[in-house]
């Protein structure tokens, strides 16, 4: 008999802090399935790995997702349900494959070179005015990380100024309800009205019809319809803000700990450790197509499948000490923090230009001596993401740049 205590996967300890509870559950077994969340779980570097290569998982994730919902509800979000399977994360190929090739040369690492100056006045710009700030406790969340995320990824995305706040409100709202692991019809309703939104602004740029307008582009190239470009620029939004701003944050909590290395090529590593730690996207989900051996376990056709990236990022048969942050970690890139195979993250190239800018402005400021002033919190309201909600910071006073590079107290705890 199985008197084990099941851990509660929804309680907001574990979900804010859930590592310890995941290390527990793998070493257990690193495939098991779990009653609370009526789903598998994937906890280990190869095991997560060969999910996300396996083809007989399927991205259309939707419908299982949207089945836990009273079918009178269900129905109510029809449309909704629609437009969340038609994003390439929730789709397979050829689908997927068409709508991402529509997009990919707009994401490619060169691509984003261009973006690179941008990138940085942006940040400077933020720094100053937090320079302004001396003596204050600011809040490198909303201050910095989220406005600064939010400025690149509308910069990417052709969003004018005047259009970014309500944009990213709505891209808000499509995320609260389709990262959390059970369907919430309430969320549900506000999505609805996001979308209808979002549906707006894609329409006005489509008619505009202008050709360096990458949706325009992207439209023409793909031989999109428009829910496929609706639904592509809301995936291309919420994949951006939410993520990077939780990255960004995460970096500049590790900085004043683990410095920030001069040397290009350890930068890279200093930041490829930055997302092994942070994964902003816990897990991604699967289905079955067909019965299928994970791991030791036989995952029966139709079952929901869910890959904890962040827990294979944390496998100690990958990392050693697994929780330390080492910007020297010469296996740091092995992460899984943008998926693997077919559905790797479109952004990841300007994800790494952009966290590896603001890091780079931040210490140009001298932020490895800022001190934390206040407790750190994280959202503890859904498996699916993670997020520093505030970094309260108490920032030094500005220095010549020769006394640049001294390292400040510890922002204790985990980034
Ligand atoms: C720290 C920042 C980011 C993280 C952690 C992240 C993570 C991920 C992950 C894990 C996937 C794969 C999902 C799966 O296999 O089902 C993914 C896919 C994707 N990401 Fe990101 N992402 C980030 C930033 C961005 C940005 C800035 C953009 C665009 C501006 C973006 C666009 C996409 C797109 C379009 C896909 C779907 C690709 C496909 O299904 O073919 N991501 N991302």
């Amino acid at each position: 008999m199985n008197d084990r205590v099941e851990p509660d996967l929804t309680a907001p300890g574990f979900l804010a802090h859930p590592h310890p509870v995941l290390e527990e559950l793998r070493v257990v077994d690193p495939v098991q399935y779990n009653e609370q969340l009526r789903s598998w779980l994937v906890l280990s570097g190869p095991e997560v790995e060969e999910g996300l290569r396996s083809p007989h998982l399927s991205a259309d994730a939707v419908p299982a997702f949207m089945s836990r919902l009273p079918d009178g509800e269900r129905r109510s979000l029809r449309r909704l349900e629609d437009f969340f399977r038609a994003w390439m994360v929730f789709s397979d190929p050829p689908d997927q494959q068409r709508v991402r090739r529509a997009f990919a040369g707009s994401f490619t690492a060169r691509a984003v070179q261009a973006y690179i100056p941008d990138m940085r006045q942006r940040a400077d710009r933020l720094v100053a005015a937090l320079g302004e700030a001396e003596g204050r406790t600011v809040d490198l969340v909303t201050e910095f990380a989220r406005p600064y995320a939010a400025d690149v990824t509308c910069l990417a995305l052709g969003i004018a100024d005047d259009a970014r706040a309500a944009v990213q409100d709505q891209a808000g709202r499509l995320l609260a309800f389709i990262a959390t692991p059970e369907p919430r019809a309430d969320l549900g309703v506000t999505a609805l009205a996001a979308l209808d939104a979002i549906g707006g602004h894609v329409a006005d740029r489509l008619a505009r019809d202008r050709t360096d307008d990458l949706l325009v582009a992207g439209a023409a190239e793909g031989r999109l319809s428009e829910l496929e470009v609706v639904a592509a620029f809301a995936q291309l939004l919420t994949g951006g803000v939410d993520p990077l701003t939780h990255a960004v944050a995460a970096a500049l909590h590790q900085l004043p700990q683990a410095g920030f290395p001069e040397e290009v090529r350890r930068q890279r590593l200093w930041v490829e450790e930055s997302l092994r730690m942070s994964c902003p996207f816990r897990f991604v989900p699967r289905v079955a197509r067909e019965d299928l051996k994970l791991g030791s376990r036989l995952v029966p056709a139709g079952d929901r499948v869910l890959l904890l990236l962040t827990a294979a990022n944390r496998d100690p048969a990958t990392y050693v000490e697994p929780h330390a942050f080492d910007g020297s970690r010469s296996n740091a890139d092995r992460h899984l923090t943008f998926g693997r195979g077919g559905h790797y993250c479109l952004g990841a190239p300007i994800t790494r230009e952009a966290l590896r800018t603001a890091v780079q402005a931040a210490c140009d400021a001298g932020w490895t001596r800022a001190v934390l002033a206040g407790p750190v919190t994280r959202r503890s309201s859904d498996l699916g993401t993670e997020a520093l909600e505030s970094l309260p910071v108490r920032l030094p006073r500005r220095r010549g740049p020769s006394e640049q590079n001294g390292h400040g107290r510890l922002l204790d705890g985990e980034p």
